[in-house]
């Protein structure tokens, strides 16, 4: 196959949902179907699970399970798909923030007896920012739900998604009697047995005029679907592929995970429309993932589960030309060359040595705390991706060293942790103290935790009161201000790890006074601006 070939087959994204919707459950039945696994349960669900929310030591031990799972790849209808995992728990958002740098689209999912939630909000207008093609899989259909249009309403108002349903359901919950494919005008009737493995058996119709479908689900029932059909042609635009590849237009697909349906259509539908590995700025220039060149990027690194080794895993995307083993590569962030004579691939079930991946793939390079998130690796060029930005943490904290001994060790710990993305460091202007912010409250005890077992240092916390980390811009004429700004908040005021300034603003209320007080400085919700 050719080097055209392979990026043109490739198909790279991220299932995104609130936790419950069934995210889990559908990227395992997309392996099913895909043929990547065989039986449902054959791959273990990185999910942190309910019961575990509040005990880190669980956390880490399913941080092992995740590694494996972080992509699960396979070969469908000769379409090579790249799954990226997202953790769906929220203390670990920004974690899904990065991996959505690297996806060139996404399914979300929802629930649909809870429609729109808290967490798909986010993480959707985080993939709007980025106008990320997305497709969104309504599940559990074999429960009772929120009516269907009321559900695409919410879709609209809610995500600010310009919604086109390509299949519909029959009924909902214990009247839920199939799946309208719209895409392929046909008709899927519903088993409702919980399956671990593919039936053969499905029952489609071609036809909403068959006299098989009205004895199937009964004359009022394809009354009201010839009705809601109608309805759909009318209201909703009709599917256009190039709208919905910039983010102007999102396919709908109903179904439900568990019990195998609508999954099939939406994975037949998603090898057709999905994008293939698309080019990418950088702050020098676009690059195309057909140049000849190497270059990719850092987007995760995870950490050995074992405390002796402290050897990390670098995912690279690659965003141009080929990443072979044994050739060097150069590291741009510190001008040095490297060769990976272990790079990894990811299958649905295994990772293994890889000697040649394409765009659009992700290599896990073995690091021994080289990387960092958001570093580029070429072939030659200095070039720096765009686009892994920090948002503001939720929860902030002095850390101090519990032990004077162990400073070194301490800050070696927090510097690599920081590294990988476990949380942000901000450090005070005006007495050099260091702050660590984080998006769930868990992540101070893993922290913690890894502080002690894999750096031999521990550490104390201090309250401080923080509402928001707001980066700081100052305007073209802002000068007069933004002196008198650094004067009256010098208390707030920390660098991140960039060395860009970032204002700690204690309250909502505070922010907004200061904002209208210093309007030639501009507070930014996220790093770049
Ligand atoms: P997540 O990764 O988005 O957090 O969700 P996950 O797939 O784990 O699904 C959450 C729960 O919803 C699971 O039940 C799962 O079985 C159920 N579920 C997923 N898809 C469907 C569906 O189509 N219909 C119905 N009725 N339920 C669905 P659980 O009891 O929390 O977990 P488990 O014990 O079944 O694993």
């Amino acid at each position: 196959m050719s080097f055209l070939q392979e990026i043109a087959r490739r198909r790279t994204f991220g299932i995104i949902s609130h936790p419950d919707a069934g995210k889990t459950t559908l990227t395992e039945k997309l392996l099913l179907f895909g043929g990547a696994i065989q039986k449902a349960g054959a791959v273990k669900s990185n999910k942190i699970k309910k019961a575990a929310t509040s005990d880190f030591m669980e956390i880490e031990r399913q941080r092992g399970i995740s590694v494996a799972t972080s992509v699960l790849a396979f070969i469908y209808k000769n379409k090579k798909i790249n799954i990226l995992d997202t953790p769906g728990h929220k203390d670990f958002a920004e974690d899904t923030y990065r991996t959505l740098t690297a996806v060139d689209s996404v399914i979300v999912v929802i629930d649909v007896a809870k429609g729109v939630e808290a967490q798909t909000q986010k993480l959707v207008e985080v993939c709007r920012m980025r106008n990320i093609p997305i497709i969104v899989f309504i599940n559990k259909l074999d429960r009772e739900g929120k009516d269907t249009f009321d559900l695409l309403d919410d879709l609209e108002k809610k995500l600010g998604l310009i919604t086109v349903p390509l299949s519909f359901p029959i009924g909902m919950g214990y009247n839920f009697q199939g799946i309208y494919n719209l895409w392929n005008e046909n008709i899927r009737l519903f088993e409702s047995e919980q399956k671990t493995t593919i039936s053969q058996q499905i029952n489609i119709i071609e036809n909403i005029d068959d006299p098989a479908l009205e004895t199937a689900i009964g004359s009022s029932a394809k009354e009201i679907l010839a009705e809601e059909l109608e309805l759909i042609r009318e209201v909703y635009p009709s599917f256009n592929r190039a709208a919905y590849l910039n983010g102007e237009q999102h396919p709908v697909f109903f179904g439900s995970a568990l019990n195998n349906f609508g999954v099939q259509e939406l994975l037949d539908c998603f090898v057709d429309i999905a994008p293939p590995p698309l080019a990418k700025d950088s702050e020098e220039r676009n690059i195309a993932p057909d140049e000849k060149d190497f270059s990719g990027f850092v987007f995760k690194i995870h950490a050995n589960m074992d405390p002796k080794h402290r050897d990390r895993l670098a995912f690279v995307k690659i965003v141009s030309g080929t990443f072979a083993r044994n050739v060097p590569y150069l590291h741009v962030r510190h001008n040095k060359k490297f060769k990976f004579s272990s790079p990894n691939a990811f299958f649905a079930d295994k990772k293994e040595i890889v000697n040649i991946s394409y765009p659009g793939d992700i290599v896990g390079l073995h690091d021994t705390g080289n990387f960092k998130i958001g570093d580029t690796l070429t072939s030659g060029e200095k070039i720096q991706f765009k686009g892994i930005p920090s948002f503001s943490p939720e929860h902030f904290k002095y850390i101090n060293n519990a032990d004077p001994m162990k400073a070194k060790q301490l800050n070696k710990g927090i510097d690599q942790l920081m590294d990988e993305g476990v949380a942000q460091l901000f450090t005070l202007e005006l007495n050099g103290r260091k702050v660590v912010g984080t998006v769930g409250a868990l992540q101070f005890d893993v922290i913690q935790y890894r502080l002690e077992h894999e750096y031999g240092a521990s550490c104390t916390y201090e309250n401080l009161n923080v509402h928001k980390a707001c980066w700081v811009e100052v305007k073209k004429d802002g000068e007069i201000d933004f002196a008198e700004f650094k004067q009256t908040k010098s208390k707030f005021l920390a660098k991140d790890k960039q060395r860009q300034l970032v204002y700690l603003a204690d309250s909502a209320f505070s922010l907004e006074i200061t904002q209208s007080k210093y309007p030639g400085v501009i507070f930014h919700a996220t790093s770049e601006f």
